[in-house]
């Protein structure tokens, strides 16, 4: 089909002195699956909102099938047939799946009361055709990110949307549930639905996507079809410079397989050290340490007991069994407050929830970890000004300045906020949980400088990620996670994507 689809024609919008949008023109045709790329804070989510009537644009006009269309609301969007999946998850946590899906479009009878029976019965349809495995009764704050994320997909059907825009739907999904979720949206491409889907991450724009719109600083740089166009030219595109090389190793690895004149310090005395570490059924008999100046790679499918390694170490939650020891120090940390005590530090792999307070300015975020580690309640102002300013230099922040809320920059740009005020602490040991989630290329590679430089000055990481080839860039060593359980551990250098897959996949019983 090449009838007039979506058309952006000039759209511009600022937010106070920060110019997100400058005047961008494109099209996309009518049953395409189109997406929109660009480095954190290009102007992506903006666009997006501005589509789905959240942001009212400063000027420009969209329209959609040849006319003219005026979005005050997202429920006006949605009653033209555009649906929307949301970054940032903006479901009612506590109502049901069936009052999320029809929200604010309601099912009502006769006289005017609600149709609780043909909404439940609708959203029982939708769920099925999805495959969801939640219920029509099910509390939203039950349900798993990739579950809501379908949900969100079965409120666009159910008001028969025409155009489904994803935005970053897949950064939390595990490879299968991006299989399935890219089949659902395969199937609705059979049905002539357009779809317009932003990601960081490449292969998967290559997969599903026909066409590629890249944005840089709020302008249009170009379209490009996915047949003809390398994935190297999109990233230039997106940069405006050559793509950004892999971190290069400033030091030799420290690892236990090093001899033992390569290790900055004596083996006897690791920064971390976790002896026969319990919570059922998260994980259990866990052992291993961490040299400082090290970096260990933790690597498993989700679900493998990963995070809840990272967060029982780090006192939120409390484990049945085992002992944990920084610098040869027992210690028994009951609280996040404790660990920071211990030297501990961790950057959370949720920043909605757990990694930024958004009543706060970008400055207290950033030197609040500081504070709390030196004892005090807010360090001398001037003090706080220079590390705030420091971490925005050097992870490229991009924001119009430091007194402004997080919930004013974007997705990737609030990820950078998270690692770096924790990178700001100089702890023994860092614990990392998906530190370059939603992050683009280039800050990708600043966040990994940084934990290299980090390591190089003597402090010891751990990483849980999900980014395979960033474990592989990055660890000196790599203890792979199967259910629960160390399944074994490879050096960094040299390791392969199949090895460590293989040990992360095998049989239960199989060789460790
Ligand atoms: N509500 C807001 N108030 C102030 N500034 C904002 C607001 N929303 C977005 N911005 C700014 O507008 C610019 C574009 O943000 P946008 O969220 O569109 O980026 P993005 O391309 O989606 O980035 P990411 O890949 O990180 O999600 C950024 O500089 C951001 O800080
Ligand atoms: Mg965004």
């Amino acid at each position: 089909m090449t009838t007039a689809g979506l058309e952006f024609r000039d759209v511009a919008k600022a937010f106070g002195a920060v110019q997100a949008l400058r005047g961008v023109s494109f099209t996309i045709a009518a049953g395409d699956a189109h997406a929109c790329v660009g480095e954190n804070g290009a102007g992506k989510s903006t666009l997006l909102k501005i589509l789905a009537g959240i942001i009212r644009p400063d000027r420009g006009a969209l329209s959609w099938a040849g006319e003219r269309v005026h979005f005050s609301s997202p429920r006006e969007a949605l009653g033209h047939g555009i649906g929307m999946v949301y970054q940032e998850m903006l479901a009612f946590p506590n109502l049901s799946v069936t009052a999320n899906i029809f929200a604010g479009r309601e099912i009502t009878g006769p006289w005017g009361r609600l149709d609780e029976r043909a909404m439940r019965a609708r959203t029982q349809e939708l769920l099925t055709q999805l495959h969801v495995p939640v219920t029509p009764d099910t509390s939203m704050e039950r349900v798993s990110t990739a579950c809501a994320q379908l949900v969100q997909v079965a409120r666009a059907l159910a008001f028969d949307c025409r155009v489904l825009v994803l935005d970053e739907p897949t950064t939390s999904l595990t490879d299968a549930e991006v299989d399935h979720l890219f089949g659902v949206v395969g199937r609705l491409r059979q049905q002539g639905v357009t779809v317009l889907f932003v990601s960081h991450r490449l292969p998967e724009v290559y997969r599903l996507c026909d066409r590629i719109t890249v944005l840089r600083d709020g302008q249009f740089v170009g379209t490009f079809e996915r047949a003809t166009t390398p994935s190297d030219d999109i990233v230039r595109a997106m940069v405006g410079r050559e793509p950004p090389k892999r971190v290069p190793r400033v030091s030799s690895p420290v690892s236990t397989f090093a001899p033992a004149e390569l290790r900055r310090t004596s083996p006897s005395s690791p920064a971390l050290q976790v002896r026969g570490l319990s919570s059922r059924p998260a994980f259990e008999d866990v052992s291993f340490q961490v040299a400082p100046g090290e970096i260990v790679g933790m690597f498993g499918l989700v679900g493998s007991g990963r995070t809840e390694i990272l967060e029982t170490l780090f006192g939120l939650a409390v484990p049945d069994a085992g002992q944990v020891a920084v610098d040869g120090q027992a210690i028994h940390v009951r609280s996040a407050r404790d660990a920071a005590r211990a030297g501990l530090a961790l950057v959370p792999e949720n920043r909605q929830r757990q990694g930024l307070f958004f009543n706060l300015s970008l400055r207290h975020n950033l030197v609040l970890p500081l504070a709390a580690k030196q004892g005090v309640g807010v360090i001398r102002d001037a003090g706080e000004e220079a590390v705030a300013r420091a971490q925005v230099e050097s992870l490229a922040i991009k924001t119009p300045h430091l007194r402004v809320t997080p919930d004013a920059l974007s997705g990737g740009n609030q990820q950078k906020i998270v690692a770096g005020k924790w990178l700001a602490t100089t702890p023994k040991v860092l614990l990392l949980d998906e530190p370059t989630k939603g992050v683009d290329v280039g800050a990708k590679f600043e966040i990994h400088n940084l934990i290299r430089r980090q390591a190089d000055a003597g402090m010891a990481c751990l990483m849980v990620s999900s980014d395979l080839p960033e474990v592989l860039a990055l660890a000196d060593r790599i203890l792979v996670m199967r259910e629960g359980r160390l399944r074994g551990e490879l050096p960094g250098a040299g390791a392969t994507e199949e090895a460590v897959m293989r040990l992360a996949t095998q049989e239960a019983g199989g060789t460790a």
